[in-house]
């Protein structure tokens, strides 16, 4: 846990020195192009968790402009996204995330949800990346877990139980799993037919780490003395019985990110020392305490605070072994521009990417 470091002591020291760099190997008006394959290699998990719980600290110390993300739908075939932000302090850098939703796009090859981050130079204004944003996204919301696991859950958990085998669940699971010494983990998905699958791609992964992958029949068995507990589902009702998680358990809602959808119920909320991402965007998307809030079955003010708090050391997290803590997240995109950052940085270090003169 890093309470009370300072954002401006962070890592990404050498930024000016690789931003020049970039701009000196690259040519002035060249963007480097970086696949999702390159980011894979340029973004491991305990990096990746290392830039986001910079990003919450960023963002803690009002070092970050997050506009209101403009959504235009596309009649008939989904919606598109538009995410910016600035990023303030060392990293000193604006970056946008171009997201879709396209459900139509669901197999046929295509991406169901396609993202690409584009990174600005801060020095020139020109553009001087363009990421793929499926693999920064994916990689960026496991590290909230990660960060959140590693800043709230006891130091000796062992035992997890993941919730959903979909596209994100993979680096949810290597999240938790770089940042406790966790034995075993329980996999449940509403589509029994999707966890073995799941087991043996991600089998190696877990061995890696010397752990085990089993499949839960329900989700009682899943959470059933369970230290650690994600869900990332597309589910719209809380997918586990709040009331018999166990004493000390931490829990990461990651999937639930509009105001009808919810993955954890008001009884564990209750139960809970509950922190969120960001306060604001948590509170006009997350289903999980729009409901509860509407029909009085949870009080708002019972937030404990935003994460970042936690790390800046402004909030305490867990208070001690029994708390319930849960972290809340829906994502913001800092997260996406301070990973980008580690990204384009790694790969001018590592000479990776294809350059393009526009
Ligand atoms: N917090 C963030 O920053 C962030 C970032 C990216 C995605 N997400 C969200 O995460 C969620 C999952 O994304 P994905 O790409 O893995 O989706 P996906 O569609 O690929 O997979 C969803 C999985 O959830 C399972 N599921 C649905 N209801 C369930 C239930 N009640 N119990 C157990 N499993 C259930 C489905 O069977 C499926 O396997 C989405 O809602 C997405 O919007 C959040």
């Amino acid at each position: 846990m890093e309470a009370g470091r300072d954002p401006s002591a962070l890592s990404l020291s050498c930024h000016g020195f690789f931003a020049a760099w970039g701009r000196f190997i690259l040519g002035v008006s060249d963007v480097l192009l970086i696949s999702g394959a390159d980011v894979r290699r340029l973004l491991p998990m305990k990096e990746a968790i290392e830039a986001d719980k910079r990003a919450f600290l960023l963002h803690a110390a009002g070092e970050t402009e997050v506009p209101v993300r403009p959504n235009f739908t596309i009649d008939g075939k989904g919606s598109v996204l538009f995410m910016p932000a600035y990023v303030k302090g060392d990293i000193n850098r604006v970056g946008i995330k171009v997201v879709s939703v396209f459900p139509g796009n669901l197999g046929t090859g295509i991406p169901a949800v396609p993202a690409q981050v584009l990174l600005v130079d801060s020095e020139t204004g020109e553009v001087c990346a363009l990421i793929n944003g499926v693999e920064i996204t994916r990689i960026r919301t496991g590290a909230i877990s990660g960060a959140a696991v590693d800043i709230l859950a006891n130091e000796d958990s062992s035992v997890a139980a993941l919730f959903g085998t979909g596209g994100q669940a993979a680096a949810q699971l290597e999240a938790m799993l770089c940042v406790r010494p966790i034995r075993e983990v329980r996999i449940f998905d509403v589509s029994p037919d999707r966890i073995e699958p799941f087991i043996k791609g991600n089998a190696p992964l877990a061995e890696r780490y010397g752990a085990r992958l089993l499949p839960a029949k329900s989700s009682d068995e899943a959470i059933s003395g369970a230290d650690v507990i994600t869900t990332v589902t597309t589910a719209k009702h809380p997918v586990f019985d709040g009331t018999k998680v166990k004493e000390g358990a931490h829990v990461n809602g990651v999937g639930s990110f509009t105001p009808d959808k919810r993955e954890i119920g008001d009884e564990l909320l209750n139960r809970a020392r509950v922190f969120v991402d960001n306060r604001e965007a948590v509170l006009e998307e997350a289903g999980d305490f729009l409901i509860p809030a509407q029909t009085g079955k949870y009080d708002l003010q019972n937030i404990a605070g935003e994460i970042g708090d936690v790390l800046s050391g402004k909030l305490r997290g867990r208070t001690s072994r029994e708390d319930i803590t849960v972290l809340k997240t829906v994502g913001y995109a800092v997260l996406d521009v301070v990973a980008a950052c580690y990204v384009y940085e790694n790969a001018l270090k590592q000479g990776v990417g294809a350059q393009m003169d526009l």
